[in-house]
């Protein structure tokens, strides 16, 4: 039995943390299920970590259900959350809902993620009256780099602070069964957690949060590009990687590999 939306409020219920990772293919998804994680991310991230772009911008609604399918058939236990793609629910109520629809018909996905608050409530609301769960996404909010002009820390002023707190308020009273909260200062996502039902999931905003996401990616040490104050590195698989290939190299080039045992 997979990891259920009454399970997630439950362990907030409980004061018990929730994991979350991402997962794009069948390799890291299958890892992350087997270690246990309570829920698996297919984060719009994968425009970056997988396809190589500067951007969470250009990953479509098809490529996103591409990889969600092959996440849903690699895992058995955790929650597979499909991440809305930029534009595929920004343009209208009936086009989010379609969406997300398709996350779930379509590559068996059991919950959306969506960014965004008092702007996008509307889509909340009819994706959960569709009876899809919607996990909210508030503080740094990729889609929005270029209004935002850069990933940096949000909710610094009083007033950034103050909306970003209504908006957790409004997403929770639209249907949201979680909210995601991206680089804010820890004391107001604690103080967001704590005004709130729903269970918050945080990416640098803090301990105090119900529970805690990383990009699979950087925890693993395999993303050079550029490492935020807020990702701990549990492995640098890239230095492994990197010995292993240049060894092979060497060793076909000298005439070493292969050896004997692996010839026939
Ligand atoms: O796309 C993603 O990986 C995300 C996480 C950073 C929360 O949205």
């Amino acid at each position: 039995m997979r990891f259920t939306v009454t399970d997630l409020l439950n362990k907030k219920k409980q004061k018990q943390k929730i994991t979350m990772l991402t997962a794009y293919d069948y390799m890291t998804a299958h890892l992350v299920d087997e270690a246990g994680i309570d829920m698996i991310l297919v984060g719009d991230s994968l425009s970056m970590v997988i396809q190589g772009n500067d951007t969470t911008l250009p990953v479509t609604m098809e490529e996103m259900l591409y990889h969600t399918k092959i996440v849903v058939k690699s895992t058995k236990r955790a929650m597979v959350v499909a991440d809305m793609p930029f534009m595929s629910y920004q343009v209208s109520v009936e086009e989010a809902v379609r969406n997300a629809g398709r996350f779930i018909k379509e590559a068996g996905a059991q919950a959306v993620k969506l960014e965004g608050g008092r702007e996008i409530l509307s889509q909340v609301k009819a994706i959960t009256e569709a009876e899809i769960p919607v996990i909210g996404h508030l503080g740094l909010t990729p889609q929005a780099v270029l209004r935002m002009g850069g990933y940096r820390l949000q909710g610094k002023t009083e007033e950034q602070a103050r909306r970003i707190k209504e908006d957790a308020l409004r997403l929770q009273d639209k249907g949201a069964v979680a909210i995601v909260l991206e680089v804010i200062p820890k004391e107001l996502a604690q103080e967001i957690t704590e005004s709130l039902e729903i269970p918050t999931i945080g990416i640098g905003a803090g301990p105090y949060c119900d529970g805690q996401v990383l990009v699979i990616h950087d925890l693993l040490g395999l993303f050079e590009k550029f490492t935020p104050k807020f990702v701990k590195k549990y492995a640098n698989l890239r230095e492994e990687i990197l010995k292993a290939i240049r060894q092979y190299k060497e060793e076909v080039e000298k005439g070493e590999f292969p050896a004997e045992e692996h010839s026939f």
